[in-house]
């Protein structure tokens, strides 16, 4: 079995290594980046577990892989700053996934995902692709292209959610969406989702919770949004939600350039990587947490991967193709959505219909993340200009030139 990491250089990169050790069915582990200096720095934290490569040749890296778990971050965290300066430079949001600053990583990460995906398709056409970049919607949709079903997106945002709110409700098993006898009713796009239910046989305790203030102030989204707000609406909503409920309150998050200075010091040298890691973790949306419960990608990634390998059946909620899930939406947007997956990939399970607010968003999102894939100056203009989270048009303008200048990997917009 052999599991090819891309960006493999990337802070997170020991993480999945300790998930893979502890699975212990991976035999041989490639670490790939276009950094050998970041490649060498992670190399060095990595001991035991599976035969490890590292290399900067990419088709030698894909050749024969059986997984590829894409993890790469087109312009490092320097760039992730920058759309954040830039962005908050034009009075606007910049976070790395929703609104200015998810358009422009996602504009800079969209050819170079393109060209992985033909590598794939070419070098290692058996291989299943699991994307963890951000903006991880529609960069799997871009991949998808190439490889249909077999590049699928993950989070670790739905699984958090879930994992929380069965805490909340004092079920015992914690885990996936399909565990403890319950199934978890939520469906978005990655970063834009909604818990609408959780279903125990006939009954759905969701509403039992909504109504107990206390149970929902226990847990970080009750606490972001508010017990009069959910109520109100009824349904959970995903952590990043936060982003359009409260934008007023979220435009100064420079998290970017919090992550810049904070890794610079691991790769320089000077600080340890655990040390790192449980910093980058206890500051997470730090203003809503109390306890480190942060992380888990490399759960989702490596259940996903189980799953796959062994066919034994899983329940996970994963950003893949919509078929006939949503209404909103045509067959081959990418939705995150529960799915049941086995040997022959995630297949989405039914979900209740999002409420028209909801649908709403999903809609005008899944419009821009297609204007970003068209990769046309004119598309990317339209992207910026028709976000929700854009007040201007002549601001959309800026934003886009100032990105163009910034970033040389946007030269193809100008
Ligand atoms: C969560 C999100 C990920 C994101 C990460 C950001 O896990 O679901 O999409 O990459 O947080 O963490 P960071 O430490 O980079 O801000
Ligand atoms: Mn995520």
């Amino acid at each position: 079995m052999k599991l090819v990491i891309l960006g493999g250089g990337g802070f997170r990169v020991p993480l999945v290594h300790r998930a893979l050790v502890a699975a212990g069915w991976v035999d041989e582990l490639v670490l790939h980046d276009v950094d050998a200096a970041r490649l060498a720095s992670i190399r060095a934290v990595l001991a035991g577990g599976p035969r490890i490569t590292a290399t900067t040749d990419l088709d030698e890296a894909l050749r024969g892989a059986d997984f590829v778990f894409s993890a790469i971050r087109v312009g490092g965290l320097a760039g992730r700053a920058a759309d954040e300066q830039v962005a908050h430079a034009h009075g606007v949001l910049g976070q790395e996934t929703v609104g200015a600053g998810g358009i422009a990583y996602g504009l800079r990460t969209v050819p170079v995902a393109r060209d992985i995906a033909r590598r794939v398709a070419r070098l290692a056409p058996g291989a299943w692709v699991v994307n963890f970049t951000n903006p991880a919607g529609l960069v799997t949709e871009a991949m998808a292209e190439h490889l249909g079903p077999r590049v699928i997106g993950i989070c670790d945002s739905p699984v958090g959610l879930c994992r929380r709110v069965a805490h909340a409700l004092g079920l015992d098993a914690v885990g996936g969406p399909g565990v403890g006898g319950v199934a978890f009713d939520y469906a978005g796009l990655n970063h834009l989702g909604w818990l609408q239910g959780v279903r125990r046989g006939d009954d759905d305790l969701l509403p039992a919770l909504l109504a107990d203030s206390e149970a929902l102030r226990s847990f970080e989204e009750g606490r972001l949004f508010g017990v009069e707000f959910l109520r109100a609406l009824g349904v959970i909503p995903n952590e990043y939600l936060h982003y359009y409920y409260d934008t007023r309150d979220a435009l100064g998050d420079d998290r970017g350039a919090f992550l810049l200075r904070q890794q610079d010091r691991f790769y320089r040298g000077d600080v340890d990587w655990e040390t790192t890691r449980l910093e980058r973790e206890a500051t997470y949306m730090a203003q809503d947490r109390d306890s480190l419960d942060g992380g888990g990608y490399e759960h989702v990634a490596l259940e996903l991967m189980r799953a796959i390998a062994s066919g034994a059946p899983a329940t996970l909620i994963l950003n893949v193709r919509n078929g006939s899930t949503l209404a909103a939406l045509d067959a081959d947007a990418v939705v995150e959505v529960p799915c049941a997956v086995d040997a022959a990939g995630a297949r989405p399970l039914p979900v209740s219909p999002l409420p028209d607010h909801a649908a709403g968003l999903v809609t005008s999102v899944k419009a821009v993340d297609r204007l970003v894939l068209e990769g046309t100056r004119a598309s990317a203009l339209k992207a910026f200009a028709l976000h929700p989270l854009v007040d201007s048009t002549a601001t959309a303008k800026s934003l886009l030139d100032t990105y163009v200048r910034r970033h040389p990997g946007l030269g193809y917009l100008s």
